[in-house]
């Protein structure tokens, strides 16, 4: 079966492995610049992550989507497997959190302006992910 009829019965344009061939490191940097911007303001998200070290935090997560995304494994690299469940465990990660999370993203995807096939993968995988990730009730 030709790739394009494949693509064309799961109605989903790029796979995954394929966004970073498409966005870059550009893409990805100013996606997640895009969102750590707007983390310190937010109520619920401003008091989780680290305040001396958002910039760390800002290269965790671009490594990470770099890597997941089908560019180079840095993240792996330098910190393992993600793990992701594991290490969001010490937050309290209810669906308000979740959806402040996600809220944060979808802006930043705005903002970013990507190409509409990569908006569409990440957007998913970020609604996806979040939604697994939750870890207590409101
Ligand atoms: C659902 C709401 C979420 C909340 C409230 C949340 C919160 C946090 C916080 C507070 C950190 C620590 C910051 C740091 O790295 O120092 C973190 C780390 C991280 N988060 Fe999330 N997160 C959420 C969802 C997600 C999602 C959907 C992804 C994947 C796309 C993700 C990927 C990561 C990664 C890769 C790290 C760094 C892990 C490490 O190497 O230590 N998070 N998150």
């Amino acid at each position: 079966m030709p790739r394009s009829y494949d693509r064309l019965v799961t109605g989903n344009g790029l796979s995954e492995g394929e966004v970073y061939g498409r966005i870059g490191e550009d893409g990805f940097a100013r996606l997640v610049a895009a969102f750590y911007a707007q983390v310190p303001q937010d109520e619920v998200l401003g008091q989780m992550y680290p305040k001396g070290d958002l910039a760390g935090a800002e290269l965790r997560l671009r490594e990470f989507l770099v890597g997941r995304f089908g560019g180079p494994p840095r993240y792996e690299e330098a910190r393992g497997h993600p793990r992701l469940r594991m290490r969001h465990h010490p937050f309290r990660l209810d669906q308000r959190a979740r959806d402040h999370w996600v809220a944060l993203m979808d802006r930043a995807l705005e903002q970013a302006a990507l190409p509409a096939d990569a908006e569409l993968v990440l957007r998913e995988f970020f609604h996806q992910t979040a939604t697994f990730l939750i870890n207590a009730r409101d």
